[in-house]
């Protein structure tokens, strides 16, 4: 039997990470697009030194006692990491990790392009033509809402916040933020950011834009009573994960005027979408294609692959999960 680590990758990832995981050890990955269940999970990561996941997998203590003591790092290849019991790994000892930096922009231009497609009904425009009805250029056909001089209301100024407000600030918004913690003042100057209380954010801003990690703390941050104080006029764009919006209170909301639309790439229960949704025509539905582009999910492997090499040569990983903020 080979001495060499064992590593198990739970779903396919590219070949730029496979590359590095070949070099390293003896790799059994799920040679699927199809999401495993919990059951071949299981059995694919027994006896693993690591774990590469995707945000489909779920680790925890059953994952845990399933791999065996002698796992030493789950990588994540996603920023977001809701999908794994840190606290788990953490009483085991087994490191994790995750791919934050290589997707910044991706995320960003897609949150961006939700702020236009929703204000600017494009989806609505595309699903007239391909539906074959007719349509004529009208003075008052399809009006949408300008954004310039309108204030974007971010919740979560991480990277992919700051990277949204850079986006906006360029196509003329003011930028409002909500976050743990005041951004460097050099940041808050740059983007011209004012940090405000949640409340004050949905208040006054004309498009919301959910960007902070899910956690426990942030499940249905967004709901019924944060529709209340939005304004009639104002739209919600959440491009970090899908339970952080109560899809039911959102569906309310949208139907009946209580804002002005949504664009959505994250999903409370995915790949299931709310059928609510699907009957809002300010709806503006993407299947979660933040990071989805070549060069990002290239970058994603092969971090996500040198963290897994990383720890089991026993050296400090590129990218371990921050422990959680007190
Ligand atoms: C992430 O990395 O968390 C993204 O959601 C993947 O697209």
């Amino acid at each position: 039997m080979s001495d060499r680590p064992r590593i198990a990758v739970t779903g396919r990832i590219p070949h730029a990470g496979m590359e590095l995981l070949h070099e390293m050890g003896e790799v059994v990955a799920w040679d699927s697009l199809d999401v495993p269940s919990v059951q071949q999970v299981h059995e694919m990561v027994r006896g693993a030194h690591a774990v590469v996941t995707l945000l489909t997998t779920k680790v925890d203590d059953a994952f845990l006692d399933a791999a065996g003591p002698q796992l030493k790092v789950v990588s994540n290849v996603a920023v977001g990491h809701n999908n794994i019991d840190l606290a788990a790994c953490a009483a085991r000892g087994v490191v994790t990790t995750n791919t934050p930096g290589v997707l910044t922009d991706a995320t960003a231009d897609i949150a961006m392009a939700l702020v236009l497609m929703v204000t600017r009904r494009l989806g609505e425009g595309e699903r007239v033509i391909r539906r074959g009805e007719p349509w004529q250029w009208g003075m008052f056909y399809m009006l949408g809402s300008g954004i310039q001089g309108r204030r974007l209301g971010i919740i979560g100024m991480g990277d992919i916040g700051q990277a949204l407000a850079r986006r906006a600030k360029a196509f003329g918004m003011t930028i409002a933020y909500s976050n743990r913690r005041p951004v460097a003042p050099a940041v808050e100057a740059e983007l011209g950011a004012q940090l405000m209380s949640l409340d004050e954010l949905f208040a006054t801003s004309d498009i919301v834009s959910v960007n902070c990690p899910y956690s426990p703390a942030t499940h249905h941050l967004v709901s019924t009573a944060q529709f209340e104080l939005m304004k009639p006029t104002a739209y919600l764009v959440n491009t970090a994960r899908g339970p952080i919006v109560d899809e039911a209170a959102l569906v309310q909301a949208l139907q009946s005027g209580r804002i002005a639309g949504a664009g959505l790439d994250v999903f409370e229960a995915e790949p299931t979408v709310h059928p609510g949704l699907l009957e809002c025509d300010n709806a503006v539905l993407v299947p979660h294609l933040g990071s989805a582009t070549v060069e990002t999910r290239n970058a994603m492997a092969r971090l996500a692959a040198h963290n897994a090499v990383n720890v089991l040569s026993g050296v400090e990983p590129p990218t371990p999960i921050p422990p959680p903020a007190n």
